[in-house]
Order: C-alpha cells, then sequence, then structure tokens
C-alpha cells in the first residue's frame, strides 16, 4: 500500500485544511513506523515553543519541547518552532557559537525574524533540515524517518514557496545556501513525500485537489491523499437502494436517514476523488473515540 511505500521518504510532510484530522494522521503513521523499528521523529510546527501539543495529545504522551525527546519505542517527539531554526542557523553560520545565543536573546531581533517576510518559514525550514541531518551515534541517521505536521493554514505550501522565494532575492551567502539545500530536499521525490489529508465530502475533496497542484506547482512531490472519517456503509447495494425506496414514501424524518445522506455524500466525494487525482489516495474510517484513542484505532487501517 502506499503508505508503506512512503516510508521510504525520509521526510514526510502532512497537510491539508484546518481540523481534517492531519495531527491524528501524523500520531498514527509515526505509531506505526516506529513499531516496525523505524527511528522515527514526529514534529509538530508550532508558532512558539509555549504552543500546547495536540500532537502529545493524540500520542497519548507526555508534552514534548524543541529538543526531540523519545516518547514511546524508537519514537521521538518534538516541537519546531520559527525561533528553533533561527538559533541552530545562527549557530551553523556564525563563527563564535556563543554570538548566536547572545543574538537570540535579544527581542528586537527575535521581533525582527519573525516579522521579516518568509523568515518565519526560513525558522522552520532551517530547523527540519538540522533534524533531518542529526547523526545516530550508532551510524546513519538518528532519525530514519521525520513526520512534519503542519498547522491549520497552507504550511506546506509556505514551506515549497519559501526557497525559491529566498533564491529569488538572495544573491549569496549563508541563507541562500540554506534555501538551496531545502529546495533539493523538498523537491527530491527520493527524500520528501507529502500527505494531504482531507474529509470525505466534495468541497474538501476539490480544496484538497487544489492543495495538490499547488504542492506539484513548487515540485514538491505529493505522495497520497487520505481521506480521513469516512462513514462505514454497513448496507449492500441492493440494501441501499430499497431504504432509499422506502425513506421516499415518509414525509416524517426518520432516524438514520441523516447518517444515510452523509453515506452517499461521502461515496461520491470518493468517486469525484477517483477521477480527478493523480496520486494515490488511502481511506481512513471514522473512528470510536477522539485524541490517543482515535490513533490506536487507526493503527490496524494504515
Ligand atoms: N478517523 C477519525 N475518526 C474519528 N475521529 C477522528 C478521526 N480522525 C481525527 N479525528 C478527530 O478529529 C479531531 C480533529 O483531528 P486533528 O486534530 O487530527 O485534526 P487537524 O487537522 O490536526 O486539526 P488542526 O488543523 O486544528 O491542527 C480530533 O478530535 C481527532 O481525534
Ligand atoms: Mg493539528
Amino acid at each position: 500500500m502506499s503508505l508503506s511505500r512512503l516510508a521510504q521518504r525520509r521526510l514526510i510532510i502532512v497537510t491539508g485544511k484546518g481540523g481534517v484530522g492531519k495531527t491524528t494522521v501524523t500520531a498514527a503513521l509515526a505509531q506505526h513506523y516506529a513499531s516496525q523499528g523505524r527511528r522515527v521523529l514526529a514534529a509538530e510546527i508550532v508558532p512558539s515553543a509555549d504552543t500546547p501539543s495536540q500532537l502529545a495529545l493524540a500520542l497519548g504522551c507526555a508534552r514534548p519541547d524543541e529538543e526531540p525527546a523519545l516518547m514511546q519505542p524508537n519514537l521521538w517527539v518534538a516541537l519546531v518552532t520559527p525561533t528553533s531554526g533561527h538559533h541552530r542557523f545562527l549557530r551553523d553560520s556564525l563563527p563564535i557559537k556563543l554570538l548566536a545565543d547572545t543574538a537570540m536573546r535579544s527581542q528586537a531581533l527575535k521581533k525582527f525574524l519573525s516579522a521579516a517576510p518568509g523568515f518565519s518559514d526560513m525558522g522552520v525550514m532551517y530547523r527540519m533540515l538540522d533534524l533531518m541531518r542529526r547523526p545516530n551515534p550508532a551510524g546513519g541517521h538518528a532519525f530514519e524517518i521525520v513526520l512534519l505536521d503542519s498547522p491549520a493554514t497552507g504550511h506546506a505550501l509556505a514551506l515549497a514557496q519559501i526557497p525559491e522565494f529566498l533564491i529569488r532575492v538572495i544573491p549569496g551567502g549563508p541563507i541562500r545556501r540554506v534555501a538551496e539545500e531545502g529546495l533539493a530536499v523538498l523537491t527530491d521525490p527520493r527524500i520528501t513525500g507529502t500527505i494531504v489529508v482531507t474529509l470525505p465530502e466534495t468541497l474538501p475533496i476539490t480544496e484538497a485537489l487544489e492543495l495538490q497542484q499547488g504542492l506539484l506547482k513548487h515540485r514538491l512531490p505529493v505522495t497520497t491523499i487520505v481521506v480521513n472519517r469516512v462513514p462505514k456503509n454497513p448496507f449492500s447495494a441492493v440494501e441501499h437502494a430499497a431504504l432509499v425506496t422506502l425513506l421516499g414514501e415518509r414525509t416524517a424524518p426518520v432516524l438514520g436517514s441523516r447518517e444515510l445522506r452523509r453515506i452517499e455524500r461521502a461515496e461520491s466525494a470518493l468517486e469525484l476523488l477517483k477521477e480527478r487525482a493523480p496520486a494515490d489516495s488511502v481511506v481512513l474510517a471514522e473512528v470510536e473515540g477522539a485524541g490517543s484513542v482515535a490513533t490506536k484505532n487507526l493503527l490496524p487501517l494504515l
């Protein structure tokens, strides 16, 4: 299945509209790959280190911070903030490490870096590269798979655009080198894959297809569309037809008829996806429970 093929990539970016299940899918995939013996880092992009972690909730683990921590066997969790990337970048680029620490204590510099267009995304991108580069003392990379949980706004698109933007405006020097490295990593289908999560309704599917086009335009390899929370259909085609006739004869609302409509809408949305999606798609069922419960229930579906 396409999700196990995805595991050959080192960076998996999970994206999509707000509330569709990005964090849940990230958590479920992270636990899935970790249970297969891969060293996995599940990283959540947040604006600042004091943002509550939805990923920790979905994984049922302690609150992470900016430094990756081993939370479950083979599974590290971290918050990725623009500031952690800026700090790391300055430490790597300035000849004296202490200078970077001092610089990052400056409120004025922090404000400038978060306000200047593109610098916040550049921080996230640098931190992502930094975490991917991190060596394992026993050889190879510390994290074989980095799963990046993006926030509600089209962050994967911003990540896709930022290296191109920086390369356009910065003629040389360390920032341009970061942008070139970022572009090389993000656009290489052997390294990076993106997952667009969506819901089984016509509008979310159309938006997911648009997001997919946007990612492809910036050469980000779109690997899979995950249609999440697909309602179970307990009826055969014959039963369904009989039910529709029966319900059509009723004037008063019948319990369960709304659910039947939802099942029908989900089926036509999946049809639409089949017709129009150039990438693979995976269907995840609606499961009982929320947060970590949903993640555990989703694991067998992957
Ligand atoms: N397949 C599923 N079945 C049942 N509940 C689910 C499923 N997937 C996600 N949920 C629930 O839906 C809610 C939203 O999911 P989640 O937080 O993963 O979305 P998100 O896309 O990360 O949201 P945000 O854009 O706010 O970051 C959560 O309460 C989660 O437990
Ligand atoms: Mg989320």
